[in-house]
Formats: structure tokens, C-alpha cells, sequence
């Protein structure tokens, strides 16, 4: 009899890749050394924002004998959050359609829970944040994988529109998305938003959409972000402060429910939210979180500094033969080797101290990601070691032909 349920043994095998890289690797070895230049996970690699610093100082003092008592979805951040949601969005959200979670990740697993029974499938493309499908393994649902068409990495609706079933019961869409750094338009979620009502009608059944939006706010060049909470009205978000504060260890984020929503559609969400939320283990923020929340509202990494790293990463990765997807937002750039398998490059940084994420942890093992939160001091040190390691490895090859 085997200890683990199939479940979390599905969940296993799909975050294996990502597991053996940081805990057995080359990486997992050097993690933390300080003469490393490590553009591997999105942490941050400098020290926090100094109103983050505050406002968790300010608000862990005691303020009454409940301050630390149980905290659901408290009233005060859910009205704050549907007001500032409401100016940003454009979309009139009232306090319910939000539920306060520990971060976009806890956002994900309620939307899971919410919507998904045992058996039933959800759609996402590829290539995607690596946890989409160990979550929906772990949910006992059957994850979809359809993949990004062109150098681009466009949606491929033809390809969406063809792999929903009757069993399809959620679409994922991922705005600004990791690892590409794509924002999608609104023509194309409205194109999106046409096929999932064309698909629900044809399957008999309403397809949900779960807009997951960590990286809004982090948008390069003026590029216009639009929620598909704004264009299919059966959208569920997930958000996160984790990105935006450069803080993913202090978890902030929320659910929340398209306003357009049809009200029996929403009112049978909003009802069975807190069951949801309590039932996979109490996935709120702690008592701090919330109470900070209005204070970090207003907060960002600096955008202006973001900006000088990717525009001076870029120059220096083409310079050296790599190709750089230009992000429209998100904190990564989407970098393609020089040319044919992935794994010698990788070894050749890592001879010279530089981690980047591999592409095979996300099937697209010509490419790998770079965390543009990385230091400054680390993109100087590491834009030589690019162009030595593409020299190595081509003369290698000349070599050996
Ligand atoms: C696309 C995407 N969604 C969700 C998350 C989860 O965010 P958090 O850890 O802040 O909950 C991440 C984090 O990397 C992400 O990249």
C-alpha cells in the first residue's frame, strides 16, 4: 500500500523538474553564495521597500484584545480593494466579489476548489508558470496544455477553441504572462471571450475564465493592461502583492469576481468563498497583511530602475548572439540560446557563476528566463560571461565537427 494519495503523486511528478533544480542541482549547490549572478526565481536581491518595512512594523503593534484573533476576508480591505479595484479595472466590484488570500497562489487553489469537481478539465498554454499543472493535479483535475503559436508566443485560439470538451470547465489565462512577458490585447481576449461563449454554448455547459494577473501593475513602455474580468463576464482574478513589492514571502493577495457576472452565477461564488477558503486550510493573509494593506496599495519596486535593467540586459544578450523576446510587462525577459540544445549553455553560465532559469523546467528547453530582479552589480558581472559562454560553445562545436 503505498503512503501518498495519486493525487499529490500527480502534483509530484509534474513539479519534479522544478524540484530537482532547487533542491539537486548545480544551482540548489550555489544558491545563496554571495559571488553568484543568480536571475533564477523572481526574488528580490536587494534590500525591501522601506514603506513595506513600515507598514509591517506599524501594524504588528496591538491595536485592541482582537488583533490577532482569526481573520477571514476582513470587511475593511475587501471595501478598500473593491473601490481601488473599481478605479483600476473600470468595473464596478463591490466588497464581496473579493476574497483576501495568501497571495495569487491561494487565489489559484480556491478558484480550483470553487470550480472544478474531480475528473474535470482546465485549459492553459504553454509554455506557463511551472505550478498551474501540479495544482490541478493536486485538485483532481485534468490539466489541458495547449501551446503559445509563433516567435511570439501568441494565444492560439484555433488551438483552444479545438481542445475544449465537454469535460472543460475553466480556460487560464495568464496577463502579463511568465516566462514571455506578453500582454494580451483586448481584441484577442474578446476573440477569447467569443470562442468560450461559442464553446460553452456548444458543450452545454458555462466555461469559466481564471484571469491570473500577479504582474498588472508591472508593464513596460506604456503598454495598456486590460483584465479579461473586463471582456467575459464568468472571469474569476487571481493577484498577488508578491510581485509588485518584490516580497513573495509576505503573502497579500486576493480572488476576485468579475462585477459582470451574472448576479445567480455570482452570488453562488461569492456564497461558497469563505467554505472554500476554510476548507483547504484557512487560505487567508494573516492578521498583518491585512491591515497593511491599504498602506501598500500605493507601494512598487521601482519601475523607472526595472526599466534601465531590461533595456541594458537586452543590449547585452543580443550583442552576444542570444534572442530576447522584449517583455511588455512582467519582471522577466524570455531569452533564447544562440542555437540548438539548451543544456551546454546552462552548464557554461553556471562554470562562470551565472544561474538563469532553464527552459527545460517549462518545455522549452532552447529558451531560459532571466529575473530581471536581480541585482545591478549582478547584470554587470554577468554580461561578459554571456558573450564568453556563447564563444565557448561555439567553438566547441566547431571543433567537433
Ligand atoms: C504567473 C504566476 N501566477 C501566480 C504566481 C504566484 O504568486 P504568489 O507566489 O505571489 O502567490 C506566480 C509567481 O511566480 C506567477 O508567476
Amino acid at each position: 500500500m503505498q503512503a501518498v494519495s495519486n493525487r499529490v503523486r500527480a502534483a509530484a511528478d509534474s513539479f519534479e523538474p522544478i524540484r530537482q533544480f532547487y533542491f539537486h542541482s548545480r544551482y540548489a549547490d550555489r544558491r545563496g553564495e554571495p559571488d553568484i549572478c543568480d536571475f533564477t526565481f523572481g526574488n528580490p536581491h536587494e534590500v525591501p521597500l522601506p514603506g513595506l518595512v513600515e507598514a509591517i512594523r506599524h501594524h504588528a503593534v496591538p491595536q485592541n484584545k482582537d488583533w490577532f484573533a482569526y481573520k477571514a476576508s476582513e470587511p475593511e480591505p475587501q471595501g478598500f480593494l473593491a473601490e481601488r479595484l473599481a478605479q483600476e479595472l473600470s468595473l464596478p466590484f463591490e466588497p464581496a466579489d473579493i476574497a483576501l488570500t495568501n497571495g495569487a497562489m491561494a487565489a489559484i487553489a480556491v478558484a480550483f476548489q470553487l470550480l472544478l469537481d474531480g475528473g474535470e478539465e482546465a485549459l492553459f498554454s504553454t509554455p506557463a508558470w511551472f505550478c498551474y499543472e501540479p495544482m490541478l493535479l493536486a485538485a483532481d483535475a485534468v490539466p489541458i496544455k495547449v501551446r503559445l503559436k509563433g516567435e511570439r508566443f501568441d494565444l492560439d485560439l484555433a488551438a483552444i477553441e479545438q481542445a475544449i470538451s465537454p469535460r472543460t470547465r475553466l480556460v487560464i489565462i495568464n496577463t502579463p504572462h511568465n516566462p514571455t512577458g506578453r500582454i494580451y490585447s483586448r481584441d484577442q481576449l474578446i476573440a477569447l471571450a467569443d470562442l468560450l461563449d461559442r464553446a460553452s454554448e456548444r458543450v452545454g455547459r458555462r466555461i469559466f475564465l481564471l484571469s491570473d494577473e500577479p504582474y498588472r501593475r508591472i508593464r513596460f513602455d506604456g503598454h495598456v493592461f486590460v483584465s479579461p474580468a473586463a471582456v467575459y463576464p464568468w472571469t474569476l482574478i487571481s493577484y498577488s502583492y508578491g510581485k509588485v513589492l518584490l516580497a513573495p514571502g509576505q503573502r497579500l493577495g486576493y480572488l476576485a469576481l468579475s462585477p459582470l457576472m451574472p448576479s445567480a452565477d455570482k452570488q453562488a461564488l461569492q456564497d461558497s468563498l469563505f467554505a472554500a477558503q476554510m476548507a483547504l486550510g484557512w487560505c487567508f493573509p494573516n492578521a498583518i497583511m491585512q491591515y497593511a494593506l491599504p498602506d501598500l496599495e500605493g507601494l512598487s519596486i521601482d519601475m523607472h530602475a526595472l526599466s534601465a535593467k531590461r533595456a541594458r540586459m537586452t543590449d547585452g544578450l543580443e550583442r552576444a548572439g542570444y534572442e530576447v523576446l522584449g517583455p511588455e510587462g512582467t519582471f522577466y525577459l524570455f531569452c533564447k540560446y544562440p542555437g540548438g540544445d539548451g543544456g551546454p549553455y546552462w552548464d557554461a553560465l553556471a562554470d562562470r557563476d551565472v544561474f538563469v532559469m532553464p527552459g527545460h523546467v517549462m518545455d522549452v528547453p532552447g529558451h531560459f528566463r532571466i529575473s530581471l530582479t536581480a541585482s545591478e552589480l549582478m547584470i554587470e558581472r554577468s554580461l561578459p560571461v554571456f558573450a564568453e559562454a556563447s564563444r565557448a560553445i561555439q567553438t566547441e562545436r566547431q571543433a567537433a565537427e
